[in-house]
């Protein structure tokens, strides 16, 4: 089990292993959300939504949560097979974008096979998505490098958002008067 084999090497954090649609994270309880590889989208529009809701919900005012994204541009692009060698044997690899998800099928040496899909987001969409569960978006960006900016040949996007909060809007308030 590999989180019993983090809880018994790293000590201090605290793990919780739940299906991420039945998570409701204490209201304000973190500074920050890391979600990784895609590692959201994995339902439908509605339900990822609301799980990105909960998410924010569990940041503190002024928290804030980098969402690791693919590409929509890059895999629409890259519709194909590939071959990758592991330890056992060869992986063989099959994508495909249908409308706004996409979908990856997985054969492995021993016979086994796994599918996944989940929905891509424009970064339009994902700044619609996240504005209307409280979230500002701070930045874009590829390589977790503030200074690349995304492109259609990285298959990776970072976002980062920022719960909006009573404190950021006073502060923009204090920006105005000042500006004036
Ligand atoms: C592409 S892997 C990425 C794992 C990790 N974020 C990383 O960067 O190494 C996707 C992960 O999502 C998890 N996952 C899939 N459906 C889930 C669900 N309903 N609730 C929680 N986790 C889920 C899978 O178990 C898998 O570990």
């Amino acid at each position: 089990m590999p989180i019993a084999k983090a809880r018994a090497q790293a000590g201090g954090p605290s793990y919780v292993n739940r299906d991420i649609r039945d998570y409701r994270p204490e209201s304000s309880a973190f500074d920050v959300a890391i979600i990784m590889s895609q590692s959201f989208g994995y339902f439908d529009p509605t339900t990822n939504r609301d799980v990105l809701g909960r998410l924010a919900a569990g940041l503190r005012e002024g928290g804030r949560i980098i969402l690791d994204l693919w590409s929509p541009e890059f895999f629409a692009a890259h519709q194909d097979e590939r071959e990758f060698k592991v330890p056992s044997g060869v992986v063989r690899e099959a994508k495909r974008v249908e409308g706004d998800r996409l979908f990856v099928h997985l054969d492995y040496p021993d016979g086994g096979q796994e599918q996944f899909e989940w929905q891509l987001f424009s970064p339009a969409q994902i700044i619609s998505m996240a504005e209307s569960v409280g979230l500002t978006r701070l930045l874009a960006c590829t390589d977790f490098d503030k200074t690349t900016f995304p492109s259609p040949i990285n298959p990776r996007v970072q976002f980062l958002f920022e719960r909006s909060g009573a404190s950021r809007a006073t502060s923009a308030i204090c920006d105005y008067r000042v500006s004036r």
